[in-house]
């Protein structure tokens, strides 16, 4: 069961889905791989951002004076490398303004258990917070950094991930309840090391074209 203020939204979308069908796809090489993430997170970041506050302005038109709605808040993006900085230029593109933060993790192959190796965070506190990183699978990493923007003082931070787990969405549920999570699909489970299944195999390692 969620908490009552947490969600998770599964994007609907015959393009989403389409899109990452071909993430899925292992024939997909890493040029195609790198452009449909970019695409599917420009789905996803439509989503994540849909109930972002705005505030009314008025400009002038050639012709007269129009009001209308603009976004009220900074938004700061924050990729986990390695994979997280695939999603990263369609955030850019869309957000031009955006200020952008790095946290490098690393999940240990037996363990799974994430160590972080890199941070360098902007100011947060006034911003709407984005955590980027495409596979919530046990939910560590993801877990790690929400806390570490948490302690930078981030207070809206929304995560928006590719796949996601049951696992990795239960731990996000227990550790921070007050995160949304938007993700293109919610798989079925791990295996035996933590990768998610059906999954689309190693981000990291599809997106840079460095499969073993
Ligand atoms: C992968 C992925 C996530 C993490 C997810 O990163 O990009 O960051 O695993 O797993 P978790 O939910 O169980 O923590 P990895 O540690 O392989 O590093 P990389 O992106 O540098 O390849
Ligand atoms: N990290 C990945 O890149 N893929 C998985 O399936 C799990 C963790």
């Amino acid at each position: 069961m969620l908490p009552a203020d947490m969600s998770v939204k599964v994007v609907d979308h015959p393009l989403a889905a389409h899109l990452l069908l071909a993430l899925r796809d292992r024939t997909t090489p890493p040029a195609l791989f790198r452009t449909i993430t970019k695409r599917l997170t420009t789905l996803l970041m439509i989503e994540a951002t849909r109930d972002l506050p705005t505030i009314t302005r008025t400009v002038s038109t050639p012709l007269e004076e129009a009001s209308g709605e603009t976004l009220a808040q900074p938004i700061v993006a924050v990729p986990i490398l390695r994979a997280g900085l695939g999603m990263l230029d369609a955030v850019v593109e869309l957000f031009p303004e955006v200020r952008v933060g790095y946290l490098g993790l690393e999940r240990d192959e037996a363990t799974f258990q994430p160590s972080e190796y890199y941070a360098k965070l902007p100011p947060l506190e006034d911003a709407t917070t984005f955590v980027l990183d495409p596979m919530l699978a046990t939910g560590g990493s993801a877990s790690a950094a929400l806390e570490s923007v948490k302690k930078a003082g981030a207070a809206g931070v929304r995560m928006v991930s590719v796949v996601a787990a049951p696992e990795g969405v239960k731990l996000l549920q227990d550790d921070h309840p007050d995160v949304d999570i938007v993700t293109a699909s919610l798989d079925r489970q791990l295996n035996s090391t933590a990768y998610i299944l059906p999954g689309l195999g190693d981000f990291g390692d599809r997106l840079f074209g460095t499969q073993p």
